[in-house]
């Protein structure tokens, strides 16, 4: 028997970059020296205080129970603990922190919890693909705005018709982003609080890269903004300034209707995480940070590499200024997705067409900052061969 799917499944959007990662292990069957930096998969280890933290707490009998279903208090606190560290902002544990199974779980639960059928919902082009499946499950409408090299890759809200501004419920931003690499300012987070507040949207600030900013800037959170909290959320996920991409451990802080409104349909769905995995999660987020300071000076050193080998290939790039990826312009005479695959199937480096997220991503590709420096230097010189920057 074939069962049919659900009407809610069969609107989930396609997955863009199954076909990329299909063709990257073919290659790599036939042999081929491929240089990957097609994902967004943190290539280090897991620091050694948080694993050894797990270790320990896995022999704690009482974490082999169910866990308390919002999470134990001591993660919570932790959370709090490090946001006032982090960012000078003030949470209260139980009411505005949400424990979440990584953050991709909250970023699709959050519409399931604001959105109705019809109802709209405003995301980024090009933005981080879970966005949309989220609005597709709850059958509500995604309106797009652009991100435009133009405005620094930040919305232009003049430009966003009233219209879409008042029947819009939620809207989604990802600063330091993914994939463009822009940073957010201050000023702009101030300007969506009182956008959001006009408007009577809720703001889901994905903080995935929060910890990742270049050249000696420090990400802004969203709730440093006075009056963020007022009008929404910030998520937050130990998988990039921890690399624990695989563990799934992730936090939602902010406006305590929203955070009540995620714990609810967890309250159904989960029993919140391993107790082991909270405890190894609050010795990330209090322990010894200078693992974290290391990682930042990884990805910088990469991607001074990355440009310089870019440029000297005749590529003209603009460095990133968070992340650890970077947005390069196409060639003219390429669509995207034909320079990836020529840069796959010629030179064996996989790069993300930047269609994949979203229409307005057309004209770029987005490169890993996930190897050594002398593999991205090789990279580049794989494709300066291939001679397309007339050079
Ligand atoms: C922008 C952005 N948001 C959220 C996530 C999800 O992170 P996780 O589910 O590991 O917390 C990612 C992961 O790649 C991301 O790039």
């Amino acid at each position: 028997m074939r069962f049919e799917q659900s009407e809610a499944l069969k609107r989930l959007p396609e997955q863009f970059f199954a076909s990329l990662v299909g063709k990257t292990q073919a290659l790599k069957r036939e042999g081929h020296d491929v240089i990957n930096l097609g994902q967004g998969n943190p290539d280090q280890p897991t620091p050694d205080n948080i694993v050894k933290a797990m270790q320990q707490a896995a022999e704690n009998p009482d974490y082999h129970k169910y866990s308390p279903f919002r999470g134990h208090s001591f993660l919570k606190e932790a959370v709090a603990k490090f946001y006032k560290r982090e960012h000078g902002v003030d949470v209260d544990p139980e009411t505005e922190v949400a424990v979440l199974f990584g953050t991709k779980t909250g970023l699709v639960e959050v519409s399931q919890c604001l959105l109705n059928a019809g109802d709209s919902a405003l995301l980024p082009d090009p933005g981080y693909p879970d966005y949309m499946s989220g609005i597709a499950l709850a059958d509500a409408k995604p309106h797009f705005f652009p991100l435009l090299e133009k405005n620094h890759f930040l919305p232009d809200y003049d430009a966003i018709s009233d219209e879409a501004l008042d029947l819009s419920k939620l809207m989604f931003l990802n600063y330091p982003n993914n994939p463009t690499s822009a940073v957010a300012t201050r000023e702009f987070f101030d300007e969506t609080v009182n956008v959001a507040k006009k408007h009577d949207i809720c703001v889901v600030h994905d903080f995935a890269y929060g910890a990742i900013g270049f050249d000696g800037k420090k990400p802004t959170s969203f709730l440093e903004s006075e009056g963020a909290k007022d009008v929404g959320i910030e998520m937050y996920t130990l998988s990039k300034t921890y690399n624990m991409a695989g563990w799934r451990v992730g936090f939602a802080v902010g406006n305590p209707s929203v955070i009540e409104s995620l714990n609810l349909i967890q309250d159904h769905l989960y029993v919140s995480l391993f107790g082991a995995l909270q405890e190894a999660a609050a010795e990330a987020l209090l322990g010894d940070q200078s693992a974290v300071d290391e990682l930042v000076e990884t990805y910088e050193t990469r991607r001074n590499a990355l440009v310089k080998a870019a440029q000297s290939v005749g590529w003209d790039v603009t460095a990133p200024k968070g992340t650890f990826f970077a947005w390069f312009k196409v060639p003219d005479g390429f669509t995207s997705e034909e320079f990836a695959d020529l840069l796959l199937n010629e030179a064996h480096v996989v790069v993300a067409p930047g269609k994949g997220f979203g229409e307005t991503g057309e004209g770029y590709v987005r490169i890993g900052l996930l190897d050594e420096p002398e593999r991205l230097k090789e990279a580049m010189e794989r494709i300066g061969r291939l001679g397309v920057f007339g050079k």
